[in-house]
């Protein structure tokens, strides 16, 4: 808990200025200034540092309902009423995590057991979560959902994605998108994530299923759609008709693409313009130069190849080809348990070739980017009041002290919440 008069908590909730009629005066708004932060990273390059990180030293910020409304030298803020001392710490944006399958029952404990012995990962362990999915209440479902929600905004996420896909009927997939869109905006729909066991036999009947049926129920529920495009789920044909289908309908395309193999899915995503070709973990030179050459996210899942004990994905390699690379959890109970996007920035900079500023800028304005998001993922005047408190005089330390719980307070659309 920072010191000082800290009245965020209490603030009551603000309206905006009345500009229908200028002879009432504007509604009155408590805003709250935020002073004494050492290192204040914007992700506005035109401020403080220059850098991609617009890093502001000695800085302050001040929320007003739910946005951010200055940024700047502390030296110059303006007076407020409320103020929070940040005790010569760092304040971040809000983690965007822009990649989750949290709409699932049971665990894979004895999977992950298994691995850790040595067996190889499966997309086919997969089955595992949509049968305990397929038995849970609804009830308990949006239970588990919000366990991990909570779990993830004490280690400062703001913003998340989160995605249907194990429940592959048109009712378990509709029900997932339903609990999921009372939780978040963007909410995908990846009825594609495995044939389902109901059609082993007839994977093109299921696909006919996922584009006609399961897109009638699920289209209104959802933002984006996805298709794991990988040996043993889907095929670039199949994954090519299935994302074609869901842009008719007006869902924009996202891709599980190139994870445990080499294939068609980073090209297929830069094709039909998906938003993000998440994975990218197996990448030839002709992907790489796909995705520099549109506007396609490469989102990377360090999660996933910790969890897997699989090769890193080279995020130097895409950097350097000018990619915009994003970092994400992928949380999810069998290829990667983890809702800590610290822990993610810690891998990328250990294991992937990521500098401290590179990772952290891609786990917030990255994410940002593969949802094409612009109010979210920088503090800015204009942008959503969602920042991170460290525990810590630097957002280096979030790759320097892997492992530990160095958010001390978060604020999400401008409400305060402690780590
Ligand atoms: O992103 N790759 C496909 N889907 C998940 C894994 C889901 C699971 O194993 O349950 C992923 O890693
Ligand atoms: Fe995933």
């Amino acid at each position: 808990m920072n010191s000082g008069n800290d009245p965020a908590n209490s603030a009551p909730a603000t309206a905006g200025p009345d500009t229908t009629n200028s002879a009432v005066a504007p509604a009155a708004t408590a805003a709250t200034l935020i002073t004494n932060i050492a290192g204040l990273v914007t992700n506005d390059p035109s401020l403080g540092d220059g850098s991609p990180l617009g890093l502001i030293q000695d800085a302050a910020l001040v929320i007003e309902g739910d946005r951010v409304v200055w940024t700047g030298e502390s030296s110059k803020a303006p007076a407020t009423d409320n103020r929070v001392d940040a005790g010569g710490r760092a304040v971040i944006p809000g983690f965007v995590d822009s990649h989750s399958h949290l709409v699932f029952a049971g665990d894979r404990t004895a999977e992950f057991n298994a691995r850790m012995s040595g067996r190889a990962y499966e997309a086919g362990g997969i089955r595992t979560t949509v049968a305990a999915t397929r038995a849970a209440t609804d009830a308990e479902l949006e239970a588990n959902l919000t366990r991990y929600l909570r779990e993830a905004l004490r280690q400062g996420t703001t913003t998340f994605e989160t995605k249907s896909g194990y429940g592959l009927t048109v009712e378990d997939e509709a029900r997932a998108l339903r609990i999921a869109a009372r939780h978040t905006e963007e909410v995908t729909y990846l009825g594609a994530h495995i044939v389902s066991p109901d059609y082993a036999d007839d994977p093109a009947a299921y696909v006919d299923l996922v584009t006609g049926p399961m897109l009638d129920a699920c289209a209104p529920h959802a933002r984006w759609i996805d298709v794991f495009c990988e040996k043993g789920a889907f095929d670039g044909d199949q994954a090519r008709a299935i994302l074609t289908a869901g842009k008719a309908r007006g869902l924009l395309p996202r891709v599980h693409a190139n994870q445990l193999s080499y294939g068609p899915g980073v090209r297929l995503a830069v094709e039909l313009d998906a938003a993000s070709a998440d994975h990218c973990t197996h990448l030839t030179d002709a992907d790489v130069d796909a995705l520099a050459s549109g506007s396609t996210v490469a989102t990377l899942l360090p999660g996933a190849e910790f969890s897997t004990r699989a090769r890193w994905p080279d995020a130097r390699r895409l950097l350097d080809a000018g990619v915009t690379v994003a970092l994400s959890t992928d949380c999810n109970p069998g290829s990667s348990f983890t809702s800590s996007m610290p822990f993610c920035v810690a891998l990328a900079v250990r294991d992937m070739g990521m500098t401290p500023d590179e990772a952290l800028w891609s786990a917030t304005a990255g994410g940002a980017a593969a949802l094409r998001r612009t109010d979210v993922g920088r503090l800015t005047p204009g942008a959503r009041a969602d920042l991170a408190l460290l525990d810590a005089p630097s957002h280096v330390h979030l790759a320097y002290r892997p492992g530990v719980p160095l958010v001390a307070r978060v604020w999400r659309a401008g409400v305060a919440s402690d780590g």
